[in-house]
C-alpha cells in the first residue's frame, strides 16, 4: 500500500515535472479525494446505497467500511470499456459508472471506504457445522476456510479480499449463486467460483446468515 503510494506518487512527480512548463501550478495530488468522492455518493448513488454506504434494502449491497481498492475494482469490472463486455455484468451498476471517470471511481471508492458500517441484521444464531465450514473449511472437498481470505469476523484483508461481514445475508447468496453459475466472473484466478461451485444451496443460505451477523 505505502509502496505503491509511494511509486504513484513519484509517477505524479515525475508527470508534474514534464508538464511543469503549460502547468505551473501543478502540485503532487493525492491518490483519492473523499470530498469528491461524497459529492458523487450524494447525487448519483444514494438513492439505492444511502449517503454512507449503508443500504437500507437487501438487494443494494452495503459498501460503508468495504476496502477502497475493493470498491474501485467492482467499480472498474462494472464497466463496459473498449467494446469489450463488462467483466462484472449488472444492468443496473453498468449504467451508473458509463459517465464516471477513472479518478470519479477513485474518489467515490475513497468515500465509502471512509464510512462505518452499521449492522442493522440480527446476528443469527451460527449452526456449528456452519461456523466449522467458516472458520475451517472442508479439507474432504478441498473447500478452504472463508476465514483463511476474508478473516474470522469477515472484515477482508485488503487489497484484494473483501470484507463480507455485516453484508445482507441476500446480498450474499445471490453472490455466491453467481459465481457458482459463472455469472460472475471476476473473481482473480477463479477463486470465488471454484468455491462456490463445491457449495449446495443450503450451505449457501447458511454461510450467508452467518456472515451477516458477522462484526
Ligand atoms: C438504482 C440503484 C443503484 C444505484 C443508484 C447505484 N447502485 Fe451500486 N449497486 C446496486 C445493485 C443492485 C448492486 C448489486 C449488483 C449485483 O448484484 O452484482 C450494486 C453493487 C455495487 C457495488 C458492488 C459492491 C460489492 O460488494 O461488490 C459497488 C461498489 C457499487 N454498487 C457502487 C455504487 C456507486 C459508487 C454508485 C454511484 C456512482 C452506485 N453504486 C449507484 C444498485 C445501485
Ligand atoms: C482463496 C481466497 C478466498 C477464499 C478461501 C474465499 N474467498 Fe470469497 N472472495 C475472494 C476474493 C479474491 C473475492 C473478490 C473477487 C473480486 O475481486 O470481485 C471474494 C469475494 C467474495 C464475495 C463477494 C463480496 C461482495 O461484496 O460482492 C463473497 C460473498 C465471498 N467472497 C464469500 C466467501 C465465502 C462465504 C467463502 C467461504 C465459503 C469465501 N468467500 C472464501 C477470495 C476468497
Amino acid at each position: 500500500m505505502v509502496l505503491r503510494f509511494i511509486a504513484l506518487s513519484l509517477a505524479f512527480a515525475f508527470a508534474a515535472t514534464a508538464q511543469a512548463a503549460d502547468k505551473p501550478t501543478s502540485t503532487a495530488a493525492p491518490k483519492w479525494d473523499t470530498v469528491k468522492g461524497q459529492q458523487i455518493a450524494a447525487q448519483v448513488c444514494a438513492a439505492c446505497h444511502n449517503p454512507d454506504g449503508n443500504s437500507a434494502v437487501a438487494t443494494n449491497p452495503k459498501l460503508a467500511g468495504q476496502h477502497a481498492d475493493y470498491l474501485y475494482k467492482q467499480l472498474k469490472n462494472f464497466k463496459a470499456d473498449g467494446g469489450k463486455p463488462a467483466e462484472r455484468n449488472s444492468p443496473v451498476m453498468g449504467g451508473m459508472v458509463a459517465a464516471l471517470s477513472d479518478q470519479d471511481m477513485r474518489n467515490v471508492a475513497a468515500w465509502y471506504a471512509a464510512q462505518t458500517q452499521k449492522n442493522g441484521q440480527a446476528q443469527a444464531k451460527a449452526i456449528e457445522a456452519t461456523q466449522k465450514l467458516y472458520r475451517a473449511g472442508d479439507a474432504a472437498r478441498g473447500l478452504p476456510a472463508c476465514a483463511a481470505c476474508h478473516g474470522p469476523a469477515g472484515a477482508g484483508i485488503p487489497v484484494q479480499y473483501p470484507r463480507i461481514g455485516g453484508q445482507f445475508s441476500e446480498y450474499t447468496d445471490a453472490q455466491l449463486k453467481a459465481f457458482r453459475s459463472g455469472e460472475r466472473a471476476n473473481d482473480p484466478n477463479r477463486m470465488m467460483r471454484a468455491i462456490a461451485a463445491k457449495m449446495s444451496d443450503a450451505e449457501i443460505k447458511a454461510v450467508s446468515d452467518y456472515v451477516a451477523g458477522l462484526r
